[in-house]
């Protein structure tokens, strides 16, 4: 893993806090916002959010997306491996990402969705939207005005661990409320501010 000390979007517990920052900017908050998500910052760090091994670095295959509930066990992502380096991303090559399954516009099921070709997700089945896995989760197609919800992901070892989401997953008020921890889930700590979006 040494070269992941230098990627910044390679995901130890520092690094992950200071791209959580970056991505936060990125996804372009209202200002309001941004003060709320370095606040959800500063509690990732203190370990609000749950942590959770959604896989194995040495046997993820490129182009093979893998389902995974997290925060929640109600809510669905998947985890890939693009073969392309992309924002936010962990492994040698900096290609592994994680998102949300519910499209941001109406909550759509994006499961099955992932077009390895162009390294995006979609089009959802209700209205169409797109979302470019390279950038974030960035929509690229019709409807959703709102990027995907992308997992943070820390690399421990072998292990590839989910830490935190940027964004709010739709049908949710807050990604850590109304329902049950992901199986198998370290707990985090509970009572404090989460990241929010614009
Ligand atoms: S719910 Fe996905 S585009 Fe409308």
């Amino acid at each position: 893993m040494d070269q992941d000390k230098d990627r910044p979007f390679c995901m130890n517990r520092r690094s992950a806090i200071t791209v959580m920052s970056g991505g936060v900017m990125a996804a372009s908050f209202a200002p309001g916002d941004v003060v709320e998500a370095a606040e959800g910052e500063a509690r990732l760090e203190d370990g609000v959010y749950p942590e959770l091994k959604i896989g194995t670095l040495s046997r993820i295959e490129v182009g093979e997306p893998l389902a995974f509930a997290y925060p929640l066990k109600q809510q669905p992502n998947f985890l890939v491996r693009l073969g392309a380096e992309a924002l936010r991303g962990v492994g040698p090559d900096g290609d592994i990402v994680a998102f949300s399954a519910l499209c941001t516009h109406m909550g759509g099921s994006l499961r099955g969705r992932y077009r390895h070709d162009v390294k995006a997700v979609g089009p959802c089945p209700f209205h169409f939207s797109t979302f470019d896995l390279r950038k974030g989760g960035i929509p690229v197609h019709a409807s959703a005005t709102q990027n995907l919800p992308q997992v943070v992901l820390r690399v421990d070892g072998d292990d590839i661990v989910a830490v935190g989401v940027i964004g709010l997953i739709y049908g949710y008020r807050s990604n850590l409320a109304d329902g049950d921890i992901a199986d198998g889930a370290t707990p985090g700590r509970p009572g404090g501010p989460v990241i929010m979006r614009g």
